[in-house]
Formats: structure tokens, sequence, C-alpha cells
């Protein structure tokens, strides 16, 4: 059992996924882990999205709205809307959030609240480790259908450590869905969903992060 244990705990009927319910353990945890790096590296994935002032956004699994908030200083005119199984977790994530163009809403990865091609870019970011593996492929083709074609993929997950013992802290730390979090298979999956010009990155210290364009009309 990681430290993982003191923030996740009421399930969403909706889905077999792990729920954060404490979203301000959460951030302090997430500000610690990230050692003091958190903000550089969600802006710069608010930047690889590829959103622009006036798009419509949506950010899966969003939490206590950390990346969504990011999202909605790009899109600008825009509107972002931060999904999550969590409603307690959004809770905190409407509290903290001042940005105007930003809303909040519970859905589930799997089965999202959105329309067919209603968004310009659909991001998540360390979301897909908390779906059972076999339900990873499901949520991107959901991420697909929400998405507008022309529009663009971020995913930001964890990439463990290369060295062993670094994986076992933060196997210690987290749980086992991020010591083992198999991130090759990204790049696979999103292409399988039909996804094309896929890009695939690191930023320090912990993030692989996927871009990708659902082919169709341009920009
Ligand atoms: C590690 S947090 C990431 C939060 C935020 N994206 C960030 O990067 O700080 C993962 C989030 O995914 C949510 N989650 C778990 N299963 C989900 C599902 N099936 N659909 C949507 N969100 C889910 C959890 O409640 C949690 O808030």
């Amino acid at each position: 059992m990681g430290l993982g244990h003191l923030m996740h705990h009421t399930p969403n009927p909706d889905t077999a996924g792990l729920t954060i319910d404490h979203g301000g353990t959460y951030d302090v945890f997430g500000a610690v882990f990230f050692g003091g790096r958190r903000d550089r590296v969600y802006r710069r994935l608010a930047e690889l999205s590829g959103a622009r002032p006036g798009d419509r956004v949506l950010d899966i699994g969003c939490g206590t709205g950390y990346l969504t908030r990011r999202l909605a200083a790009v899109a600008d005119a825009g509107t972002v809307v931060g999904v999550d199984a969590s409603a307690a977790v959004l809770e905190r994530a409407r509290k903290i959030t001042t940005e105007r163009n930003c809303t909040y809403s519970v859905g589930v990865a799997e089965s999202l609240p959105g329309e067919d091609s209603s968004f310009d870019v659909v991001t998540n970011c360390l979301m897909l480790h908390h779906l059972p593996e076999d339900v990873r492929a499901t949520a991107l083709e959901e991420m697909w259908r929400v998405l507008r074609p022309g529009g663009r993929l971020l995913i930001g997950e964890f990439r463990p450590p290369a060295n062993p013992l670094g994986r076992h802290l933060v196997g210690a730390l987290t749980g086992p869905s991020m010591r083992h979090n198999p991130i090759h298979l990204l790049e696979p999956m999103v292409a399988e969903a039909g996804f094309e010009q896929i890009g695939s990155g690191d930023l320090h210290p912990w993030i692989r992060y996927i871009t990708a364009l659902k082919p169709g009309a341009t920009r």
C-alpha cells in the first residue's frame, strides 16, 4: 500500500478506475513529487496540446484542475471543460479555479459526456494509469469520438524511473500502477484508435507526453 491510498477512496460506480477524493492532499503530494517543477511541466503540456485562443478544450481526469487552468490560459477566449470521475476532487477544482472560461463536470473517460466532434483539443494527464489496462483503448476511442476532425490530442503519463531502486521507491510511494506503467504501449494504442502525426517526448522529471491529430479538416 502506497501513500496514494491516502487520496483514493470512494469509487464511482460508472468506472473501475481509481478515483481521487482528497484533492488538497493530492496537490501537496504533486508539489513535492515534481520537486518544484510541476507548474513548468504543466504549462508546457498546455502549450504542447496545441490549444489556441477560442478553442473548445476537454481535459479528462482533470483532478484538481492543475492542467485545466493552464489550458484555460492558452485557450483564452475559448472554453475548457474538466471532467473527472470523482465529484469530491472537482469540489476542490471549483474552489481554487478563478479562470472564467473553465468549468467542471463529473464524467468517466470510458463514456464521455461530450457530443461527437464537439472539441478542438482533448487532453489528459496522469489519468490513463488510473484505468484498468483493458479499458484504456475504450477511453481512447471516446477521445477520438468527441474530437472534431483536425482536432488535437495530448496525453501526459507517468514515466517510471529507469533504475530498479527508483521504481521500487515510486512503487512504495504510489502503488503498482505507476511503478509498472506501460508507457511504451501508448503510441501504438493512439495509432490503433486512428490518430495520425503522433509525436512524443519527455518532460523532466516524470512525464512522457504523446501528441496526435485526428485526421480530417485542417484548422
Ligand atoms: C493522478 S490524477 C491526475 C489529475 C490531473 N490530471 C493532474 O495531472 O494533476 C488522476 C485523476 O483521474 C481520475 N479518474 C480516475 N478514473 C477516471 C475515469 N474513469 N474517468 C475520469 N477520471 C478518472 C481520478 O479521480 C483523478 O482525479
